[in-house]
C-alpha cells in the first residue's frame, strides 16, 4: 500500500441509484466495522439496515478512496434524512443526518472529515440552492476528537440524548457548484 499522505485520493458518493453499489456498499461497511470495532451482530454491522437507510431520498454515502483502488476506502460517511419527533431548537423537524462517519487512523487529520461534509453541500441537482441542516449524534466522552471537530466548526448542541450522547446541529448552505470546491486530497 502507498505510504498514506503521497497517493492521491478521490471523493466518491454512493447512492441507491448507483451501478456499483452491490460491489462498493460492502466495502464502505467493511470499512466502519473497522474503524469502529464493531459488533457484527449490532445494527449498526447490519447490510440490509444500510441498504434501507441508503433507499431514503436524499441518502448518501460519501468516502475517500485512492484513485487507483476505489474499492479500497479510507474515509467515509453515511447521511440520510430524518425527521425529528421533538423539532430542532430553530423549529425545523427535518435534517440531513450523518449517521456513521469514520477515517481509518493513518488517515486522519487530514481533513478527511470536513471534505465529506463540504461534499455533503452539493445535491446533484444543478438548479437547487438553499439552506437546510445537518444533525449527527455523538458521545463526546467516548468520540473525544469528533466532538472537538463539531464544536470547533460552529455545531449547535440540541439536546442530551442519554448516556452522554449528544444531538448535534448546523445550519447548511447548499450550493450547486459546492464540489468544485472540493478538490481531491492528495
Ligand atoms: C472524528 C473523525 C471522523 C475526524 O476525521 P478527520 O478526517 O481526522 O477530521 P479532519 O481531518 O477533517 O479534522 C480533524 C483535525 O485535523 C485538523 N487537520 C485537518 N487537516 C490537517 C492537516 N493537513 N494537518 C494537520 N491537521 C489537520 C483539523 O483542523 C482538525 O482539528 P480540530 O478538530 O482540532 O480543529 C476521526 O477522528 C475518526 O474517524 N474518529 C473515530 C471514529 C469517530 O469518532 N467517528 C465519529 C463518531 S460520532
Amino acid at each position: 500500500m502507498t505510504t498514506p499522505g503521497t497517493e492521491t485520493l478521490k471523493i466518491f458518493t454512493l447512492t441507491c441509484a448507483s451501478p456499483d453499489l452491490a460491489k462498493r456498499l460492502p466495502r464502505v461497511l467493511s470499512l466502519s466495522n473497522t474503524v469502529f470495532n464493531a459488533d457484527h451482530t449490532s445494527k449498526y454491522a447490519s447490510l440490509r439496515l444500510w441498504e434501507t437507510r441508503l433507499s431514503a431520498p436524499a441518502a448518501r454515502i460519501v468516502y475517500f478512496a485512492p484513485v487507483l483502488t476505489p474499492d479500497h476506502p479510507v474515509a467515509f460517511l453515511f447521511a440520510h434524512p430524518r425527521i425529528h419527533t421533538q423539532p430542532l431548537s430553530n423549529g425545523v423537524s427535518e435534517s440531513l443526518h450523518i449517521w456513521l462517519a469514520g477515517v481509518l487512523p493513518e488517515y486522519r487529520r487530514t481533513g478527511a472529515l470536513a471534505r465529506m461534509v463540504s461534499a455533503l453541500c452539493s445535491d446533484g441537482d444543478p438548479t437547487h440552492t438553499g439552506v437546510r441542516f445537518l444533525t449527527v449524534c455523538t458521545t463526546p466522552a467516548v468520540f473525544p476528537d469528533m466532538w472537538t471537530w463539531l464544536k470547533r466548526r460552529g455545531w449547535q448542541h440540541e439536546r442530551d440524548l442519554g448516556d452522554g450522547k449528544v444531538l448535534m446541529s448546523l445550519k447548511q448552505e447548499v450550493a450547486s457548484n459546492h464540489l468544485a470546491a472540493c478538490p481531491p486530497m492528495h
